[in-house]
């Protein structure tokens, strides 16, 4: 009895000790969201990193890919033609290729439901020079790849890309369930700003960066909330990209087909050239889905995992991937001012040997966008190139900015750590 409190008490001073920046920022919140922020939403909500442990998100009914609760018959209407479209495999003469990655964009995500992810990788490249510049090799088809061509057709045969023998930095991305993404579409971006602006005050050595990204629709940079470098603003813009990008499908955000690894004059035999979605309705319904889709559904919470949601906040998780985040006025009430539980800040940060050597819109090599961890109990490998299988493994990865948490987790007692585990296993 007696020493088991000792090792109790011990325990919580290891905490302790890692818990300083944590600890900081969450006393610092809330006077910051009431007075000074200069960052405060029009609305005078912000999010805040709540205390994960006090505070638990409702229970839900939900399964993983309902749509919001709370649709109006005509968004129902629209969730379930845009999920029509997102399960429809493209043919060739529907403008499919001439170089891509699937036909179909449930083709990779899938699992547990259509909208999330089937762990599928995909390839990007480029070449670091000698005076540390980053050069995406467009003209030799980078930095995505696509691994699948049309094949033959009237005088010409498309095979798929290959990494090119120039490139010295070669990346996995994983696939991304799409669950609750309308929920972060519809957060104003004056909330992932005010976030950044927090940690830069209350925990500076763990301050996320700001992607700010051509949006296509606007006309002018905003916020990259989507990808794991945060190159898109939207999920509009998202799916005419992923159209394009991933089955080789035009649009009018995005006209020009991508040249076969990087050779423009093969596209004088694209058998259908020309804008293939040509008004951008396919791609509107497949933004549609994912606008109201749920977000995944929390396993049951039991006094471990409370506790676990206190540890992950008491050393430094929290700060990154941020409980609670609320979305701005919304015409769709089932997005107006709704309260969601990311567990993401949506900001860049420098993680060190975890990055991964891509340089892609806003964000440098070494930066990633903090993953979003809701769901996390259901996918299938994590981290961007999938390397990890469990979430020990993920959080040992962790470098640069992470890697305090990451020694701060490796300090744990097993109680504590069993704890955490199994909070992030109820997510
Ligand atoms: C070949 C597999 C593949 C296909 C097909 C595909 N995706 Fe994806 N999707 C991915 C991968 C991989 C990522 C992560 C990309 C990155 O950030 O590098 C992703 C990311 C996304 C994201 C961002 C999610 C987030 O977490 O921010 C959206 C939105 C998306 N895809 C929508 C679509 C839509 C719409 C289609 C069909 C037009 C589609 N995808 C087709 C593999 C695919
Ligand atoms: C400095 C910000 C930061 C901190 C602090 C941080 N993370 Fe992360 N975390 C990230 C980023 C960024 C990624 C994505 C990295 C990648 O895959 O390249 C990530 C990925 C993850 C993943 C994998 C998720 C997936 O879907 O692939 C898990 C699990 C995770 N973090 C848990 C934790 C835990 C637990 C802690 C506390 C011990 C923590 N993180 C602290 C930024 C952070």
């Amino acid at each position: 009895m007696h020493r088991r409190m000792i090792a109790t008490a011990l325990g919580m001073f290891l905490v302790y000790a890692c818990a300083k920046p944590a600890q900081t920022e969450s006393q610092a919140s809330p006077t910051a969201g009431a007075t000074t922020d200069p960052g405060t939403t029009s609305s005078g909500r912000l999010p805040h990193p709540q205390d994960a442990g006090t505070v638990a998100p409702p229970a839900t009914e939900l399964q993983f890919g309902d749509p919001l609760p709370g649709l109006t018959a005509a968004e129902r209407g629209s969730f379930d033609d845009g999920k029509v479209h997102f399960a429809t495999a493209e043919e060739v003469d529907e403008g499919l290729g001439p170089v891509f990655n699937e036909a179909s964009c449930v083709a990779c995500h899938t699992g547990p439901a259509v909208g999330g992810s089937t762990g599928r990788l995909e390839t990007r490249f480029g070449r670091l020079g000698a005076d540390g510049g980053f050069d995406p090799l467009i003209a030799e088809g980078g930095s995505l790849l696509q691994d699948h061509g049309i094949g033959a057709v009237d005088g010409f045969s498309f095979g798929p890309e290959a990494v090119p023998a120039d490139a010295n930095v070669v990346a996995q991305r994983r696939t991304t369930p799409l669950f609750g993404l309308g929920l972060v579409d519809a957060t104003p971006d004056e909330t992932i700003r005010a976030l950044a602006a927090r940690q830069a005050r209350s925990t500076p050595e763990v301050a996320g960066t700001v992607a700010m990204v051509p949006n296509l629709v606007l006309g002018q940079d905003s916020v990259g909330k989507f990808g794991w470098k945060n190159g898109n603003p939207s999920l509009l813009q998202f799916s005419a990209d992923a159209y394009l990008n991933e089955m080789g499908i035009t649009s009018p955000l995005f006209p020009n087909e991508n040249c076969p690894q990087g050779r423009c004059d093969n596209l004088n035999f694209n058998p259908m050239p020309g804008l293939n979605d040509a008004d951008g309705a396919d791609v509107l319904a497949f933004a549609n889905f994912m606008m109201f889709l749920a977000p995944p559904p929390r396993a049951p919470q039991t006094a471990q995992t409370d506790a676990g949601a206190q540890v992950f906040n008491a050393i430094g998780c929290a700060t990154c991937h941020t409980p609670t985040l609320v979305t701005g006025p919304n015409a769709v009430k089932a997005l107006d001012g709704v309260e969601y539980h990311p567990y993401s800040d949506f900001l860049l940060h420098d993680m060190g040997s975890l990055g991964d050597g891509i340089v892609q819109g806003a964000a440098g090599a070494r930066q990633m966008r903090t993953a979003p961890l809701w769901g996390l109990r259901v996918a299938s490998s994590l981290l961007h190139d999938g390397r990890a299988e469990t979430p020990v493994q993920a959080i040992l990865a962790h470098d640069g900015q992470g890697r305090r948490a990451r020694e701060c987790f490796k300090t744990l007692n097993s109680r504590d750590r069993e704890a955490l585990l199994a909070f992030l296993d109820s997510l």
